[in-house]
């Protein structure tokens, strides 16, 4: 079809539906005849003339007929083109919320702020905006959390546009060129696991030395304890130590090009993961089209890629390994377990023991996943009534994490009191300390009941405390900027877990894409979730990372914010129109801080000194650049673009 022709239909479409404009006569276009698929949100899917729930758009008992129903953090696009007028719309939180929601929406002209809604909670009435739009190029609608995304459902009610000219068009969220910002990792030796490791007596050792270099490369550790060896070729060190206790181990790794050395505290105590958990897991990726090949194939990527020399180590299998229930599909259907009531998996997975020797040969560790309740979330056999075979069974099969997700249990229980939220975690427990290996030990709950409060106290290493995280702005911004008050349950051994990472190739399988975050955005997601101590959980398909994400999860002075021993998690110090500045503590005494920009415009974020508990002269060092900034006295100011990050270590200035 030629142009013209396009545009004829365009005009008589628009002549058909009457309430288009093409000319200057004042006509209405509803915001939800528009495309609402470009609308990100922190959850669920946006909705035409719905709430997002799918019910009747309703605000504190007032009904709209039209509307998009959408969910905090809340962002959509719209091209203008100085073709409208004026905006209109009744804004609130839908009534389906209860009366948890609370949001702020605002409005961005040309990226100026036109409209701010201020906090509006659930039942307050609908707010009335009527904007002046008139010349405006590019309309921003955005409905933010503030610092709790739950219950945030958000409603653009009643919104139109008074059209003038051209209509309005919704178009994706810009998305900046993706830039490298990190060197490249120097071919001289450098050491880069964590300085502390946690073993239980008499569980089995495996402790790969991550270090970066030219190859080959050697290794050597002095003072390794009797009991422990060390393969010298691969840093492997294996083995087993009977007595509790703390062992000052000096790893050293040599190339060509010189030699490096770096302290290994090595406690032998009741506390395993005393930094948080590096590695990857399927979930993310694959979902339900995960099986054994898939599994081989991102340990062996882990390797090749290099992320092994930064400290990535675990490979982690998600739901629907097992048994399907009820399933006709022969792959995954069939009997559940064996006549002695252990577990089986399914066809996708022919040989278990096999997939945990082939993981641990490389080095790395390997994780599993199940549910306390009678299936999983996807429908597969759960460990109701057969936790310790199950745990037993782990064991045998040699994996070292279990992420333990609630799902079934709710048909158990189905309004559970704490102790009951706590029981079947409890019980996990006792059976895993029974198998005498050290099994990092995953609660997945989406936080009920405040589970950050006893999390450690069930005996959990980490404990998931939001719902699940999709690749959308506002699903990582919404989870991660709010994990702020939860930073004093953290600790070495005990870790927040906002869920696993959303970078590089995504899409819960079988068919995948690039993560719909933009490359500042995760710059954002890594910067925040290593300073939250948050175990870092690649979720993309690691047979296919590109040089940026490569970048991401490589940059050995990131993830040592992550990865410090002191296991403190940052704390928010300061918040204001969309900037966020979060520090934290480092064992050597320095201090991480992120600069973090939420709003959709470039914005200077300024640190200052008397902010941060910090003072004297300090020499800023940019960790995504690995660069030295300068010396700085009483604050540390720099421009951060739109959803962008800058993170910063400061030292003494001598230092
Ligand atoms: C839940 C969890 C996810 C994932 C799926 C698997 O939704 O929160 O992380 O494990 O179950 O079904």
């Amino acid at each position: 079809m030629s142009v013209r022709r396009v545009f004829a239909s365009f005009c008589v479409l628009l002549f058909v539906g009457g309430s288009f404009a093409a000319s200057n006569s004042g006509g209405k276009v509803w915001l939800s005849d528009l495309d609402l698929s470009k609308t990100q949100q922190g959850w669920g899917e946006p909705r035409k003339n719905l709430s997002v729930e799918g019910n009747p758009l309703k605000i504190a008992g007032r009904t709209f007929e039209r509307g998009l129903g959408t969910h905090a953090d809340s962002l959509l696009c719209i091209e203008l083109n100085g073709g409208s007028s004026r905006f209109h719309a009744m804004v609130g939180v839908d009534d389906e919320a209860g009366t948890r929601g609370s949001v702020e929406f605002r409005i961005l002209a040309d990226g100026k702020q036109i409209y701010k809604s201020g906090l509006i909670r659930s039942n307050d009435p609908a707010k009335e905006v009527d904007v002046d739009v008139a010349g405006v190029q590019m309309l921003v609608l955005t409905v933010d959390s503030g610092n709790d995304m739950n219950y945030d459902h958000a409603d653009w009610a009643d919104a139109y546009f008074t059209v003038t000219g051209t209509a309005p068009k919704t178009v994706d969220a810009p998305r900046e060129e993706a830039v490298i910002l990190t060197p490249k990792p120097s071919p001289k030796p450098r050491i880069n696991s964590a300085r502390v490791f946690g073993v239980r007596p008499d569980s089995p050792v495996l402790y790969t030395i991550a270090a970066s270099g030219q190859r080959p490369l050697w290794f050597n550790a002095e003072n390794l304890p009797a009991g422990l060896s060390l393969d010298r070729a691969t840093g492997r060190i294996t083995g087993q130590l009977r007595r509790p206790g703390e062992h000052r181990i000096t790893l050293v790794a040599t190339n060509d090009l010189g030699e490096t050395r770096k302290e290994l505290r090595l406690v032998v105590g009741d506390t395993i993961a005393l930094t948080p958990p590096m590695g990857w897991n399927s979930w993310n990726c694959w979902g339900c089209a995960v099986d054994d090949r898939k599994i081989r194939d991102a340990a062996d990527s882990m390797v090749k890629s290099g992320l092994i020399h930064h400290g990535w180590q675990y490979v982690n299998i998600d739901d629907c390994w097992m048994v399907r229930r009820n399933s006709d599909d022969a792959t995954v259907g069939g009997p559940t377990r064996d006549e002695a009531g252990r577990i089986l998996t399914n066809k996708r997975f022919p040989d278990m023991k096999g997939l945990t020797d082939y993981v641990h040969s490389l080095g790395l560790k390997v994780g599993t996943y199940i549910s306390p309740g009678p299936w999983t979330c996807a429908g597969y056999e759960g460990s109701w009534q057969h936790e310790q075979a199950d745990a037993q069974r782990f064991a045998e099969w040699g994996f070292d994490y279990l992420k333990y997700d609630w799902c079934g249990y709710g048909s158990i229980v189905r309004q559970p009191d704490l102790e009951q939220m706590q029981e079947p975690y409890l019980f996990m427990r006792m059976c895993l300390t029974r198998t005498n290996r050290d099994i990092v030990y995953s609660l997945c709950q989406y936080g009920m009941g405040d589970v950050w409060k006893w999390g450690a106290q069930v005996g959990g290493n980490c404990w998931r405390t939001t719902g699940d995280i999709t690749d959308s702005w506002g699903s990582m911004s919404g989870i991660g900027f709010a994990q702020a008050e939860l930073a004093p349950y953290a600790s070495p051994g005990h870790w927040n877990d906002p869920d696993m990472l959303v970078v590089g190739m995504v899409g819960w399988g079988p068919s995948l894409r690039d993560s719909r975050l933009t490359p500042n955005e995760q710059y954002t997601h890594i910067s925040l979730w290593c300073l939250l101590c948050s175990p870092l959980l690649i979720g993309c398909d690691l047979t296919r990372l590109d040089d940026f994400t490569m970048n991401l999860l490589t940059n050995d002075e990131i993830l040592e914010v992550n990865q410090d021993p002191l296991g403190e998690q940052a704390h928010r110090v300061t918040q204001d129109n969309y900037r966020e500045v979060w520090t934290k503590r480092m064992e050597d005494g320095s201090t991480a801080v992120g600069l973090f920009n939420r709003d959709e415009v470039p914005q200077t974020v300024t640190a200052k000194w008397s902010d941060l508990h910090v003072s004297g002269k300090l020499r800023v060092r940019d960790l995504w650049r690995q660069q030295d900034m300068g010396v700085f006295e009483g604050a540390f100011g720099v421009e951060v673009p739109r959803h962008g990050v800058v993170l910063v270590r400061l030292f003494p200035a001598a230092q």
